[in-house]
């Protein structure tokens, strides 16, 4: 008897005191388990007479109960405590910055920023994007340009050529963009309006030119475009490119035997220091090549020149990101050098766009 009440002491004492659910595992085997020691006094009963049964074993079985109970009560007390301190320890604050990835540690080139820059630019006037080969024909990177067999502005360009097929035409690396104009002419009938980014090549190297660079090309094909519209998109381009409000431009005759009358763009600036300003000052930048389709090209690429009428432009990717963001060694553009571009290289969510800025 007194020791039915010491056990109920006991046990009871060990289930509040069980600091986890493995503890309160151990103390129910203990009681309850088949070897525990409330049901060593279960097996106890078979060998009582019939009264002592009654009374002993309700009380065994009272306390079998009693202590069931209390395991399953702290068992409840247990987990909800676990499953607190498991939310605690698993909480996230997603108001705190998020983690630096790999992804964010990533830049995006110069030359890729400029291009997206001015793409969105253009895009935004309603120009599309044309790409074509950097392995061209002599045919469209000179000769439907309208450079004529053994013309000099040919020796001009400082080709890559490769070696002639068995027909004795030579492949080469193109010189300029304005080749894509070629193919986009032959592929399909005005009204045109494209952009043509893209890598081109020559055999030359300094602080300002390098054997691989890249251009923009511009052509606009219809039946009523002027040099005004040029003039108009041009300054428009500029200043967003820029990010000025207004920029005074010079046109300057030229040739190129692509157009007629060609020009050279030149646009206000001022050189301060080892810096230059946009859109102030009294020096000038040479900044472009442009002029309207030259009669020649558009016949030798299917279109009627009675009819058809337009203005091309080529500009210097790379010179563009030199000026807008201050580097002054080309080559350094493809020493793929990570701390050049850890430095000068652009966040990679940080995409351009007119309405959130170009530049972040
Ligand atoms: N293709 C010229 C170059 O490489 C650039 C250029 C000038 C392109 C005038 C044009 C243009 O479309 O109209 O130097």
């Amino acid at each position: 008897m007194a020791d039915i009440a010491q056990l109920e002491q006991e046990t009871l004492a060990q289930i509040e005191t069980a600091a986890d659910e493995a503890a309160l595992e151990a103390v129910r085997v203990g009681a309850l388990g088949k070897k525990g020691a409330i049901s060593a006094l279960l097996a106890t009963l078979g060998r009582m007479s019939p009264e002592e049964r009654k009374t002993e074993g309700a009380k065994i079985n009272a306390l079998k109960d009693k202590a069931s109970e209390a395991i399953a009560a702290r068992r409840a007390v247990l987990e909800a405590r676990a499953l607190e301190a498991r939310l605690r320890a698993e909480t996230l604050d997603v108001t705190l910055p998020a983690p630096e990835s790999g992804f964010e540690r990533g830049r995006i080139h110069p030359i890729s920023q400029v291009t997206d820059e001015l793409t969105t630019i253009f895009a935004d006037m309603g120009f599309a994007v044309a790409e074509g080969p950097d392995i061209e024909s002599d045919d469209y990177n000179f000769t439907k340009l309208n450079f004529p067999q053994g013309h000099p502005a040919r020796e001009m360009h400082d080709t890559f050529f490769f070696p002639p097929d068995s027909m004795g035409n030579r492949k080469l690396l193109r010189t300029h963009t304005s080749p894509v104009q070629v193919r986009v002419m032959l592929a399909g009938k005005p009204p045109i309006r494209v952009i043509c980014p893209g890598r081109t090549y020559r055999c030359d190297s300094d602080q300002t030119h390098t054997p691989m660079f890249h251009q923009v090309e511009g052509l606009v094909i219809d039946e009523t475009t002027h040099l005004g519209h040029l003039k108009w998109a041009l300054e428009e381009f500029l200043k967003a490119f820029f990010e000025v409000k207004a920029l005074k431009m010079r046109f300057r005759p030229s040739f190129f035997p692509f157009t007629e009358p060609s020009m050279e763009v030149d646009i206000q600036c001022r050189r301060q220091g080892g810096e230059i300003r946009f859109g102030e000052g009294e020096d000038w930048l040479e900044i472009l090549g442009c002029g309207m389709v030259h009669p020649n090209v558009l016949r030798n690429c299917g279109l009627d020149p009675d009819r058809y009428q337009g203005f091309a432009f080529g500009v210097g990717i790379d010179r563009l990101a030199m000026l807008k963001y201050g580097l002054s060694d080309l080559r350094a553009f493809f020493e793929a050098d990570v701390r050049w571009l850890t430095h000068y290289g652009f966040r990679p969510l940080d995409f351009p766009t007119l309405a959130g800025g170009l530049s972040g």
